[in-house]
């Protein structure tokens, strides 16, 4: 149990820093979008901290509130090909999530988060890329 419990907090420090990198540097291009995207971070916070209490529920609410996100019109403000693969891998990723906390299973959730914070970070790497070669193209 000790180290199991070592593991999920060592996953758990990985995965807050690697969120904090996932948010910097994206440049918003609209105030409304920057808002709505801002609350993937509040949600996947609060799944950290039901992992981190084994309460399942805030688990599989909070994965169903940023599988809701993807339907939004707002989540479409990028218009690249490889932005909806980088969509359907990251709605694959919170469906798993939340399949994991209904089934009450700590360590499929402690993975499914690790994949849905990596998710997070391949998206915004593209986004970033988008963001260079559109200025590029700009001036
Ligand atoms: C499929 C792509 C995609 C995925 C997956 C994704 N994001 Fe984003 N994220 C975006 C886009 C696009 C923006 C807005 C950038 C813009 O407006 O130019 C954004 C913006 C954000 C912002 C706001 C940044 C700011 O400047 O205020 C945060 C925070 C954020 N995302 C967190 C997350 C977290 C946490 C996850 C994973 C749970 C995640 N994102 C997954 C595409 C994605």
């Amino acid at each position: 149990m000790k180290t199991y419990l070592a593991k999920f907090l060592t996953t758990a420090v990985t995965v807050g820093v690697v969120l904090g990198i996932a948010a910097a540097e994206l440049k918003p291009r609209r105030p409304a979008t920057q808002a709505f995207m801002r609350n993937k971070l509040v949600y996947s916070q609060t799944i950290l901290e039901g992992m981190a209490l084994e309460k399942y529920d805030l688990v599989s609410k909070n994965a169903i509130r940023l599988r809701d996100m993807t339907t939004s019109n707002l989540w479409f403000t990028v218009k690249q090909p490889d932005y909806l693969l980088q969509s359907t891998n990251y709605q694959k990723s919170v469906d798993a999530l939340y399949m994991a906390a209904v089934d009450k299973n700590l360590e499929r959730v402690t993975e499914a988060y690790v994949t849905v914070a990596r998710s997070c970070v391949d998206c915004h790497r593209l986004v970033r890329l988008e963001q260079r070669r559109a200025a590029a193209g700009a001036k």
